[in-house]
């Protein structure tokens, strides 16, 4: 049994801070234009880093029900989503040779993005999406979807209903789960004799790399490197058997698993890729190394609002383009509000006319740019720049400056 202050992972006391990005807003809480008066509720946002297995975690002050009941974010809203769904569909097909009478499931499925692409290429499917408006977008969309928080319980429930997985997928949802051991040994008790699970998690690695500091936020209780998730998944019963890198979330890590490794031969290439990622993240399997990053976010901080309060000393009007949980974690830590940023244009129909959390920058529609034509365009969703830049080319004839924190990513 663990507590707050116990490794969610494997139990060891936390008492090391990863970074402390100071109190902070919920970011996914956008503020109603009517409501700014009020007080917004702020919770520290400071991992810790766990000296046993390394994970880097920081504690449930929001309750999953909380965050979820009602989200904001669909899936099938981004086409590179959509794409990245559709190529995961034809390489699980194909490699897993899935057929008809197959089951994918997916845990937090969100819209059902990733499953329609299963469902339309003849795969059975079910989705497990806790978000209510979500699931029942998905459901009038035909796919199957129960709107539940996935575990042992509800694991058990379908195991009883005689339902098992030969595919399941959980991408971008182990980070905001609090409790792994519930939520890893439902995995393991849903999946096939010969299942295989699938996991995406954002990478630290990358995240240290690359200094994406602005990616740690309340709904993410979890930061994995690769040896952290093998351990998380192992504990559990689950034997990692090859892994991806993928360039989504500014890096992640997609991680196959399955129960029972002896049964299937030998794959030198997998067992390639487990080494080549393994070597590249020497660096995080330093616990010293981890708690050196509590400085990185500072050198970002000051040469940013360096930058862009110059920009606005001359005169510019400055525009973000996104309004992603990210900026909220990256505007409060560095202080920055609409003295510097005018607004923030979003394709989210749910964020637009409120306001980014905490520092209160007013978010638009997209075609407000045309209307407003800010003189520098800061790139907010840095995990999409290729395509906002795209759209920045084709749209912005005024030839607006642009910037972008991150350099190296794309999706
Ligand atoms: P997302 O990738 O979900 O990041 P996070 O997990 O940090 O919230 O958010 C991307 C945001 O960027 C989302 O609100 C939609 C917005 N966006 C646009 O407004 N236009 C675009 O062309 C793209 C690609 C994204």
């Amino acid at each position: 049994m663990t507590t707050k202050n116990n490794c969610r992972n494997c139990g060891e006391v936390l008492e090391h801070v990863f970074v402390d990005l100071g109190m902070q807003p919920l970011a996914n809480s956008y503020v109603d234009p009517t409501k700014k008066d009020q007080a917004e509720t702020r919770l520290p946002l400071r991992p810790f880093v766990c000296q046993g297995c390394r994970l880097v975690q920081l504690p449930e002050y929001e309750t999953p029900e909380g965050i979820f009941g009602d989200y904001a974010y669909f899936s099938s809203q981004s086409s590179a989503w959509v794409k990245h769904c559709g190529d995961f569909a034809d390489l699980a097909v194909n490699r897993f040779k899935l057929q008809g009478n197959n089951r994918v499931l997916e845990l937090a499925s969100n819209d059902g993005a990733l499953l329609s692409a299963f469902q339309t290429r003849g795969i059975q499917v079910l989705g497990i999406e806790p978000a209510h408006n979500i699931a029942r977008y998905a459901q009038q969309q035909g796919i199957p979807t129960i709107d539940k928080f996935f575990g042992i319980d509800l694991a058990q429930e379908l195991v009883n209903q005689g339902y098992q997985a030969d595919l399941v997928c959980a991408n971008n949802v182990l980070a905001h789960v609090p409790d792994i051991e519930d939520f890893v040994r439902g995995i393991e008790l849903i999946l096939a004799h010969d299942g295989v699970v699938s996991i995406e998690v954002p990478s630290l690695y990358n995240l240290i790399k690359e200094n994406q500091f602005d990616t740690i936020y309340h709904e993410h209780f979890s930061y994995f490197s690769f040896e952290t998730a093998i351990d998380v998944l192992e504990r559990r019963g689950l034997k990692v058997f090859d892994v991806e890198t993928l360039p989504t979330h500014g890096g992640s890590l997609r991680i196959f698993a399955r129960r029972e490794i002896d049964r299937h031969p030998f794959n030198s290439v997998y067992q390639n890729n487990i080494s080549r990622v393994s070597q590249e993240e020497q660096f995080c399997h330093n616990f010293y190394n981890l708690l050196g990053y509590c400085i990185f976010p500072q050198k970002d901080k000051f040469t940013t609002i360096q930058k862009l309060a110059k920009l606005r000393q001359d005169g510019a009007v400055i525009a973000g383009y996104g309004a992603p949980a990210k900026l909220s974690t990256f505007l409060n830590y560095c202080g920055i509000g609409p003295e510097t940023i005018s607004f923030v244009v979003d394709s989210t129909p749910a964020k637009q006319n409120k306001l980014v959390p905490g520092v209160h920058i007013p978010i638009l529609p997209e075609s407000e740019l045309q209307v407003l034509k800010p003189d520098v365009i800061f790139i907010s969703a840095w995990n999409w720049k290729k395509e906002i830049e795209a759209k920045i080319k084709k749209e912005c004839d005024w030839n607006p400056e642009v910037i972008c924190r991150i350099q190296g990513s794309s999706v």
